[in-house]
């Protein structure tokens, strides 16, 4: 369980984040709304990086922040974060950026099962050897799933991580995110401005515009009385009617 109640951060006078209050169980939680609505620093209070000014965010009911005070540092809050730009280090093989995150804590034939394991689960079974530069988007952004899940972590974060790809990569990512993450049984937060990903993956929509919670709930009820122009926009889209299947062109 993943739970923020009542966060609250201001830049000067603005407020960035405004009374924020969500809970996300074992489900996938959309988080949408316009751009500069707060998505992004939101998650950055839930990992650690950014403290409030005021709220709880509470990670498998450990109270991890609250207030102003980081009560656990980043790395200890057993979270995974997924972004669009992936962040993965040129100068190392995949096989290395999944051993960083096991760390030392498995003995050296049980870590290289749980990687291999975790590679065959993203489809890449022979490319523990190849560096990201040798790697597709596609494949890079399977490297940066597998990274994030590798761990076993209590909750994970995406940002927008598919807006990167072509449409075929991105109906394949969608496949493979939606297998994996509803195996896991994980709190997860995805962040997205495209209708079709939000009706593929999650059952619940939290919408933010200028800090605030202006709705949440199932599509259906963001359909039946929309909050907001925003809302009403989005969740007309004809994506939520297709449950976000992607039409890709045949290949030629
Ligand atoms: N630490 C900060 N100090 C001042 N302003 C910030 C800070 N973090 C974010 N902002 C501002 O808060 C707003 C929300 O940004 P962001 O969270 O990136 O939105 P989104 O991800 O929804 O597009 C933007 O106007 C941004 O410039
Ligand atoms: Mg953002």
């Amino acid at each position: 369980m993943l739970e923020l109640e009542r966060v609250t951060l201001r830049a000067g006078a603005t407020p960035v984040l405004d009374d924020v209050s969500l809970s996300v169980g074992q489900e996938i939680v959309g988080l949408v709304g316009p751009s500069g609505g707060g998505k992004t620093t939101l998650l950055r209070v839930i990992l650690g990086l950014t403290a409030p000014q005021a709220g709880t965010v509470r990670i498998a009911g450990r109270d991890v922040t609250e207030g102003a005070r980081i009560l656990v540092p980043p790395l200890c809050r057993g979270l995974a974060v997924v972004f669009q730009d992936l962040a993965l280090w040129p100068h190392l093989t995949v096989r290395e950026h999944l051993a960083f995150v096991l760390g030392g804590r498995l003995p050296r034939a049980e870590r290289e099962d749980r990687i291999q394991g975790m590679l065959v689960r993203v489809g890449l079974p022979t490319a523990a050897s190849r560096r990201p530069g040798e790697l597709s988007g596609g494949e890079r952004q399977r490297v940066a799933i597998a990274r994030a899940l590798v761990g076993e972590p209590r909750a994970v974060l995406f940002d927008e991580p598919l807006s990167n790809l072509d449409v075929a990569a991105k109906a394949d990512l969608l496949d493979l995110f939606e297998g994996l993450v509803g195996a896991a049984r994980l709190p997860a937060l995805f962040v997205t401005h495209d209708p079709a990903e939000a009706a593929r993956l999650c059952g619940r929509l939290v919408v933010l515009e200028h800090g605030r919670v202006v709705q949440a709930g199932t599509i259906a009820k963001l359909r039946a009385a929309p909050a907001s122009a925003f809302v009403q926009r989005f969740a007309a889209d004809p994506a939520f009617d297709r449950r976000g299947e992607i039409a890709v062109p045949a290949a030629t």
